[in-house]
């Protein structure tokens, strides 16, 4: 039988799922002009293309409160405080947040909204929580490259690099320290198979 949404732990849950990823959001676009001032554009997309997503989420679980609509939803949650000029902090803490929202934190919600009978949410929160899964791998990923100074650095010496800025590709272990096209710094550089869009640019007409 389905709980009045009125009376449902759901209704909670989805407030504060819906406050957690407005700050998720907003942590990571603050993390995005950290990685910008240090020239770290690479960075800098990922956190942006992050935050957007965040950004949906937040829509998704807005739009769920729909039903509480007029009232102010009381909530009690701890949220994270990590506030830092340092990248590795801010990838390893982003990597921790969305390792505790995908493996505890929305199965729970999703639990207990399939509980109360609120088959929506409860589909909404796992498949939520799968994309916070990948969140936590792709800060892991760059978390490592971070830390072992391999951010500009590859083993492979057939490696290809981007410019973000103009589209330059440029093979070797190293990205240039300047693109020679546009001039923009390394930081611009990433590993071409972590752009958007390009595994279509070799395509044969
Ligand atoms: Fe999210
Ligand atoms: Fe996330």
């Amino acid at each position: 039988m389905q709980t009045s949404f009125s009376e449902s732990q759901t209704r909670i849950n989805l407030m504060r799922a819906f406050a957690g990823e407005c700050q998720s959001r907003q942590r990571y676009y603050q993390a995005a002009l950290t990685a910008q001032q240090q020239k770290l554009v690479g960075l800098e997309r990922m956190f942006r293309f992050t935050a957007e997503q965040e950004e949906r989420h937040a829509i998704v679980f807005w739009k769920l409160l729909k039903e509480g609509t007029g009232q102010d939803i009381d909530i009690s949650a701890g949220f994270p405080a990590e506030v830092t000029e340092e990248i590795q902090k801010l990838l390893d803490a982003s990597e921790r947040e969305e390792k505790k929202e995908f493996s505890v934190v929305y199965p729970d919600f999703a639990r207990i909204a399939a509980d109360e009978g609120f088959t929506e949410a409860a589909s909404k929160f796992r498949m939520i929580a799968d994309i916070e899964n990948s969140h936590r791998a792709r800060f892991r990923y760059y978390g490592e490259l971070y830390r072992s100074g391999m951010l500009f650095r590859s083993n492979d010496t057939e490696q290809c690099w981007i410019c973000l800025n103009c589209g330059h590709i440029h093979k070797g272990s190293e990205p240039p320290q300047e693109c020679p096209v546009c001039r923009a710094e390394q930081g611009y550089f990433i590993r071409r198979e972590e752009a958007a869009f390009t595994s279509c640019d070799t395509v044969s007409a």
